[in-house]
């Protein structure tokens, strides 16, 4: 398995879960369905099912080694663009997903918090998307973000709009917008911004994810692992990456 951005791999070894601080927060970017699914001549919606299982298998992981935040990039603003068919499949996962998703996580103590434009989806989707937050608000373990729908540019812009009205009807002045304001303005507000950002699939893109909330996340991209193999192991190894960073947030 070759790691791009795997900057430190001889003393990685060295470290271990326990010996470590855990980043709080991990974002990923669960690329590489489409190809996943080529390699094997199969359609791309075999992908993003086999994507789907990944995801439950991987976000389970992340809850029992004592992850307090995780945000998959589900559906980006962007992903409406994709031929009909493979966006109806997507549709269509999501929503069998979220059925299962009630029973799947109240195990695990997951809070299921869903970020992005949701009146996009049908009425049905929209109403699993209520049901699945509703009935996970009161757990206490890690809180899942799924962002669907979700465009980094287009969080901003939605918070720039709430500022605007609040500069409008007096209630602040424009000399009161502060980060910390523009930060309670996004999907995420109240959580942590993400340490560690995690890109299978090779590609060395951003792609429009938390782009104001990762401004000092570390990224680890890894380079031949598409996301429907990429493994709890590999999960590990991405975070004891993360922990051999010397994260200097702009000081020296
Ligand atoms: C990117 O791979 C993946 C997506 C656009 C969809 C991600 C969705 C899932 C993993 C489904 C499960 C999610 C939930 C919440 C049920 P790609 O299609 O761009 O792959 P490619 O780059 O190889 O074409």
């Amino acid at each position: 398995m070759a790691l791009g951005l795997f900057k430190n791999k001889k003393s990685v070894s060295q470290l271990s879960l326990e010996n470590i601080t855990l980043p709080e927060h991990i974002g990923i970017i669960m690329d590489g369905n489409g190809r996943w699914a080529k390699k094997r001549g199969l359609p791309r919606s075999a992908g993003h099912r086999a994507g789907a299982k990944n995801f439950r298998t991987i976000t389970k992981h992340c809850a029992n080694i004592g992850i307090k935040y995780l945000t998959v990039y589900a559906f980006s603003t962007e992903n409406w663009k994709r031929p009909e068919s493979e966006v109806n499949a997507l549709m269509d996962l999501f929503k069998s997903y979220l059925e299962e998703a009630i029973r799947d996580f109240k195990d695990e103590d997951i809070v299921v918090r869903f970020i992005g434009d949701k009146t996009a989806f049908s009425p049905e989707l929209q109403a699993l998307i209520r049901e699945n937050e509703e009935c996970s608000k009161d757990r206490t373990g890690m809180v899942l973000n799924i962002a669907m729908n979700y465009g980094g540019r287009d969080e901003i812009v939605k918070a720039a709009r709430e500022i605007a009205k609040m500069v409008e009807s007096g209630e602040i002045s424009s000399d009161g917008i502060t980060e910390q304001l523009i930060s309670q303005h996004l999907y995420t507000a109240d959580q942590p911004d993400p340490d560690l950002i995690i890109r299978p699939s090779g590609e060395y893109r951003i792609s429009n994810f938390l782009l104001w909330q990762s401004a000092y996340a570390e990224y680890v991209i890894l380079d031949d692992v598409l996301w429907p193999d990429f493994s709890k192991e590999m999960l590990e190894q991405c975070i004891l990456e993360y922990a051999r960073r010397n994260r200097r947030f702009g000081n020296v």
